[in-house]
């Protein structure tokens, strides 16, 4: 078993956090048993085609999600993180989650690779926050008009150039960098954690399952995210 490690030998470090990450607060993840993909097919609700062709199906998926994740609460590991966050100026936390759970726990600033499920978006005038509510404010743009979309990354939609830039920065200085609860599947997120690994990071997966970046880590704990969060990382 992994032995509590203490952030204060590191002045940058770097959490990276997937669907696994609030599994424990019952949000599902995307792959294997229980997963969304295996309930819908993404193809229907969440590609800019599946909006194009139907909005107020894809809109109606989206504000379940939403009920689903409200109906959520952070669990230890999520506060742990926060916690950790407060003490250690020089963590950041990069997520693929658009559930927001990260910033409930406390989490004063989390880059968001896949955008965020409280956010809406026209494609003239921008993002709009959206918070803390199942419903939806509004479907159109009230300066538009237009039909807003959720302001997520989605198959087939480019990841925002911005928010990855800085994720990479973060990642190449990085001196340790965590990997908790993505599969590591999905492109071009996946292609950070090689970045980290060519950048000398020391590398720890935290999963309970072997993942197709597991050989990528010198230390891979198989334990869930609210467990070895707070067992693993020392105040
Ligand atoms: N603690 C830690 N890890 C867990 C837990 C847990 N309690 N439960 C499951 N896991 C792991 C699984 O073993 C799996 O490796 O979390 C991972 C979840 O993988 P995915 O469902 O593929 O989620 P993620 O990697 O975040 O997916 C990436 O795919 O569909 C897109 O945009 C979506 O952001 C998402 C992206």
């Amino acid at each position: 078993m992994m032995k509590p490690i203490s952030l204060s030998a590191y002045s940058r470090v770097v959490f990276f956090t997937g669907a696994g990450m609030s599994a424990e607060s019952g949000v599902p993840t995307y792959r294997g048993r229980g997963g969304i993909w295996a309930e819908y097919r993404w193809e229907e609700y969440a590609c800019q085609d599946a909006f194009d062709a139907d909005p107020n199906k894809v809109l109606d998926f989206h504000e379940q999600r939403r009920g689903r994740v409200l109906a959520c609460q952070p669990h230890a590991g999520h506060m742990h993180l926060a916690a950790l966050q407060a003490a250690h100026p020089g963590l950041s936390i990069i997520t693929q989650n658009t559930d927001g759970m990260h910033q409930r726990a406390g989490a004063r600033e989390v880059v968001e690779l896949h955008g965020s499920l409280w956010r809406m978006r026209c494609a003239r005038h921008g993002a709009v926050e959206d918070l803390g509510a199942a419903v939806y404010e509004n479907r159109d743009c009230g300066l538009c008009g237009g039909l807003l979309r959720p302001d997520i990354t989605w198959f087939a939609d480019a990841v925002n150039a911005a928010v990855f830039a800085r994720a990479q920065q973060l990642i190449e200085e990085a001196e340790l960098f965590v990997a908790v609860g993505t599969s590591g599947i999905v492109y071009p997120a996946a292609g950070l954690v090689p970045v980290a690994a060519r950048s000398g990071a020391r590398m720890i997966e935290i999963n309970p399952d072997e993942t197709e970046l597991s050989g990528m880590f010198g230390e891979r704990v198989r334990e869930t995210a609210g467990v070895a969060v707070p067992r693993v990382f020392e105040i």
